[in-house]
């Protein structure tokens, strides 16, 4: 086990330790690090369901195809050792499913061997490694057949999860089994953007109890086949958390939804795998005794805050309108920059009692003086929360490099590192640098707190 993993007694002491200046301070053993997943930057991902649907006509903005993307499936070595003399000692990626199992029940060899040099180059460099086993894309013959919305995806998974967990395991210090199931859920199955663009309330939260079911059994597995092994697996999901308040905030009902939403968004499927309790609006209730408890930690995705109205012409959305507050800092994709909410949302997980690592949380802006304020002004609220008592243990910045955003194709750039897509040079941003800083000091620079 990597020190990233101390006890709270080792962080209590330290807190105590510096007095009463502990908001700017992280612990020891803190995990620094940044995020990617496969599809994102690899490039040439050509047997999953995303690389289908961008090769038509208007899916993606400016005709954007994921292509190349940033070649990581070929410069891993140059961009780990980057993060390395970054000073990162934690990275967080993805393994791509339509790599590993091309065809139904086929597994590639050669996928593997590829993604052990690529776990093991980490390793050796001293980084920490944080696996994620579906981030967004699913293989073509999955998709072909349903995907999440056909009960046998559970199954699926779980034997996808195994063959990993056999294949690799000794080279993963922190499991992420699915990213954001809500963000898929409802981007692919009630707002119908993103592949296979189905617009049905019912749909989205069967496929939310699939995802559920399929990490607890994914969860189970691993523990299964890597505790036989003498291995202690620390398994999670990276769970978007967003900030939901209401539109108006002297209206009752705004409030009422407001509240709903943050219940059904952001808790109802890690109350689900806290209980057991499948409770998803509009579809039926399960229980399931052997999804309870199947978390080791709890991965916070954060980005912003949306305001929510209610409105009585839109039953398709739950009643709900939402809005991006008017008059405030905003990111190249028109999103909130809101630093208080990552403190918000921190507070809000401790009602679980697990250790947290923030597992994506970053800007899409050319202008990075702006990144570097976003960098500082979400860490200090990190550091707030800490010493509020919430047993964070890690930050992942969204991203290591400049990537393919999905609907939003090359556009957005929330690298830490630009990427010239032209000739994949990598070229690191003063933010990166600042970053660096931190880490190397465990704390946040006095001239940027101003
Ligand atoms: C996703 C990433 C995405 C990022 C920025 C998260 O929702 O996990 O894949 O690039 O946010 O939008």
């Amino acid at each position: 086990m990597h020190e990233g993993l101390e006890g709270k007694g080792a962080r209590e002491e330290r807190r105590n330790a510096m007095g009463g200046d502990v908001w700017r301070v992280f612990p020891e053993g803190f995990l620094w690090g940044a995020a990617t997943s496969s599809h994102q930057v690899e490039g040439n991902n050509v047997n999953n369901d995303w690389w289908d649907w961008e090769q038509l006509p208007g899916k993606v903005a400016h005709g954007d195809k994921s292509g190349d993307a940033c070649d990581q499936y070929n410069r891993y070595r140059q961009d780990f050792e980057m993060a390395r003399d970054l000073g990162h000692n934690a990275h967080r990626l993805s393994l791509e499913w339509s790599r590993i199992e091309p065809e139904e029940g086929r597994f590639d060899q050669g996928a593997i061997e590829h993604y052990r040099d690529v776990l093991g180059t980490l390793k050796s460099l001293g980084i920490a490694t944080m696996v994620t086993l579906h981030h967004f894309t699913n293989p073509r013959w999955l998709a072909a057949k349903g995907g999440w919305l056909r009960p046998e995806v559970v199954g699926l998974f779980e034997r996808y999860s195994r063959h990993v967990a056999v294949e690799l395991g000794d080279l993963v210090d922190l499991w992420v089994t699915i990213n954001e199931p809500m963000v898929y859920a409802t981007q692919s199955f009630l707002f119908g953007v993103w592949p296979p663009e189905k617009k049905s309330v019912v749909l989205a939260f069967r496929v939310a109890k699939n995802l559920a079911k399929a990490h607890g059994r994914a969860y189970h597995a691993i523990h299964e086949l890597l505790e036989a092994r003498g291995m202690r697996p620390l398994v999670g999901i990276a769970k978007n958390m967003m900030v939901f308040d209401p539109k108006r905030p002297e209206s009752r009902w705004d409030r009422a939804v407001a509240s709903k939403i943050d219940r059904i968004f952001n808790k109802s499927f890690l109350d689900a795998l806290t209980t057991g309790v499948m409770a998803f609006p509009l579809v039926r209730r399960e229980t399931d005794p052997k999804l309870a408890g199947t978390q080791d930690f709890i991965g916070v995705n954060y980005y912003s805050r949306t305001l929510v109205g209610f409105n009585i012409r839109k039953p398709q959305t739950l009643f709900i309108d939402m809005a991006v507050k008017e008059d405030v800092e905003k990111n190249n994709l028109g999103w909130e920059i809101y630093p208080k909410g990552i403190y918000r949302i921190l507070m809000s997980v401790k009602e679980y009692g697990l250790p947290v690592y923030i597992t994506e949380n970053g800007i899409a802006t050319t202008d990075d003086k702006q990144r570097e304020r976003f960098l500082v002004s979400h860490l200090r609220e990190v550091a707030s929360a800490i010493a509020d008592g919430v047993d964070v243990r890690g930050y992942f910045h969204w991203s290591l490099v400049d990537n393919f955003e999905w609907k939003e194709g090359f556009t957005p750039r929330f690298g830490l590192v630009e990427v010239d897509y032209k000739t994949q040079a990598r070229i690191v941003r003063p933010s990166a640098r600042l970053y660096s800083e931190i880490i190397r000091t465990g704390s946040l620079p006095q001239e940027h707190l101003q």
